[in-house]
């Protein structure tokens, strides 16, 4: 296997519990995934990157470890891990798992016996600390709302960066990190491919656990927590002891990661073979969507990233994850919501330079669900910034608006396979609602259609892999093209004699250009509107053009 072979790779993201249940209890499971392996090869994509299946008590889903070395029942049993990884090889396509690191689960053995016993060797893989007034040690908010600090009945006080049952492991700890390694090497030998990496960046503190300058009481200490100062050390040491031995891919979450230390992150010989690229994942701040000014801010922040990334390391590329809404209701007014914005929107972001990930639902036009009320949410995020509205007296109707657009659940409700009851997803009962619209937007029918967004993804990753353009993909030069031309996203990718140009229309308005030069390997539209040396862009047209 060549060496970055994941330059040319598209990998598309599993969120199990969601993607197939074939035991009808309602959550998706190992064998689903074994089961739609050739859906998954049908797609084009050469990699898999399946969220945790790890024992867990599932506070957050999977998030929350309790045994690194063994399947959740509820996923199924190490043997079903097992068949997945040769059916996945049957088809070419190589797995990656979430390698959960900066925090296990308070159930874990390491965790049940540093509570008992605070003077055991397991009590140091954590961060415990006492205080005089009873009060938690410091003023630091958590991810996920509330104190990075819950107290044991003995008085101590533990620290985690997400929801109190995700107790943070001391990587200060070399017995710990040793741990850690063990694990890594374990299922490297088993033959995955790699890792996600999460929430990295997270893994050194500042330990004076200082109190922050605050009016609210509680502050969200960015600057103490992530991507601190020593944290060189552990990741070095992670990368020299494990993942240097293996040709493996590596992708890091990692927040917090400025320019200044993308290499050292994600350059030639960095920590990992790339990490995501969080620069432009929403547009949130350009509040009014596709009117002109928000597209140009947002093309702004993407290219200002391209420019930089292109130039000093590899990230991974996408529009969703099972921590974000839906890429259509993200980036597009609801008029605007169709196969062409959702096309164009695709377009946009396939070919810039890193590794496109794709999340499972996304190539269908999964979108948004309505959420009424708590009852029907899952999402321990959700539900921890509900309780700190109504503990705050803050509107929490407001919140409740910020979850329907923005919350973890819109990515997570089961997959669309087909019309049918539980669009297909399970025979039981699902454990979050199946959305109504799965009679329109689903795998079955899409598949059949030569003009559905699950066609044309089809498309995108074979161009993208392409034995003669792939190429240019991998490791071509990002330059910026028709900068002046307000309303459309277009660059150039460029290798010795080969120039790529995708351009793309993202406005609901028509666009004259110049037609480019050389032959059009893709459009998302079937017609082409030419005269004399204009090429007229109907709304959210996006075409490729290659001079060779
Ligand atoms: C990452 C995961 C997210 C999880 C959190 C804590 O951000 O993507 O889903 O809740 O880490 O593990
Ligand atoms: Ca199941």
């Amino acid at each position: 296997m060549e060496a970055n072979w994941w330059k040319n790779s598209v990998v598309y993201q599993i969120y199990p519990k969601s993607f197939k249940d074939t035991n009808g209890d309602g959550i998706g499971d190992l064998n689903g995934i074994t089961q739609k392996m050739d859906y998954i090869a049908s797609l084009g994509v050469d990699v898999v990157w399946i969220c945790p299946v790890y024992k867990s008590p599932m506070d957050d889903n999977g998030y929350d470890i309790s045994d690194y070395y063994t399947i959740d029942p509820v996923f199924g049993t190490n043997e079903d891990m097992d068949r997945l990884l040769v059916e996945a090889k049957k088809h070419n396509i190589k797995v990656l798992l979430d390698l959960v690191v900066n925090h296990c689960s308070d159930e874990h053995l390491w965790f049940q016996k540093a509570k008992n016993d605070p003077d055991c060797e397991e009590a140091g893989y954590f961060y415990f600390l006492d205080t005089d007034d009873g009060k938690e040690p410091n003023n630091w908010r958590s991810n996920f709302g509330g104190s990075v600090w819950s107290q044991l009945q003995d008085g101590r006080w533990y620290y985690h960066t997400f929801s109190p049952k995700q107790p943070d492991l001391n990587w200060e700890n070399p017995k710990l990190r040793k741990e850690v390694y063990k694990i890594i090497e374990w299922w490297l030998q088993k033959g995955i491919a790699g890792f996600r990496i999460d929430a990295i960046t997270f893994i050194k503190k500042d330990l004076s656990f200082q109190s922050k300058l605050s009016t609210e009481g509680i502050r969200y200490p960015v600057e103490n927590f992530t991507n601190y100062s020593g944290i060189d050390v552990f990741l070095q040491e992670m990368h020299t002891e494990v993942f240097s031995k293996y040709n493996c891919m590596t992708v890091a979450e990692a927040p917090g990661v400025d320019n200044k230390s993308f290499q050292k992150y994600a350059g030639e010989n960095g920590y990992f073979s790339m990490i995501f690229d969080f620069n432009w994942d929403n547009m949130q701040d350009e509040k009014d969507k596709s009117s002109e000014p928000a597209v140009e801010r947002w093309k702004a922040k993407i290219f200002n990233s391209q420019l930089f990334t292109s130039k000093n390391g590899w990230s991974a590329i996408f529009l969703e994850n099972h921590d974000q809404s839906r890429c259509i209701n993200r980036f597009l007014e609801s008029k605007d919501q169709n196969v062409f914005s959702a096309s164009a929107l695709a377009t946009m972001y396939f070919f810039l330079c890193g590794t496109p990930f794709i999340y499972q639902g996304q190539e269908i036009g999964m979108t948004n669900a309505v959420w009424h009320s708590i009852d029907e949410m899952n999402d321990v995020r959700a539900k921890r910034m509900l309780k700190e509205a109504v503990e705050l007296n803050t509107n929490s109707e407001k919140v409740l608006n910020y979850i329907n657009e923005l919350g973890r659940d819109n990515s997570r409700t089961p997959m669309q396979w087909n019309a049918g009851s539980n669009a297909g997803f399970s025979m039981g009962v699902p454990w979050l609602k199946v959305q109504a619209n799965h009679n329109v937007i689903n795998v079955e029918d899409e598949e059949r259609d030569p003009l559905s967004l699950l066609t044309y993804y089809k498309k995108l990753i074979q161009l993208r892999r392409h034995a003669v353009y792939g190429k240019v993909f991998a490791d071509g030069t990002f330059q910026k093209i028709l900068e002046e031309c307000s309303g459309i996203i277009a660059y150039k990718r460029a290798i010795s004699n080969m120039e790529v140009e995708v351009i793309v229309n993202f406005t609901n308005q028509q666009k004259k250009i110049k037609i480019p030069s050389g032959i059009c390997l893709l459009s998302n539209y079937q017609k082409m509107i030419m005269t004399d040396d204009t090429l007229l862009l109907k709304p959210y047209q996006a075409v490729i053009f290659s001079n060779t």
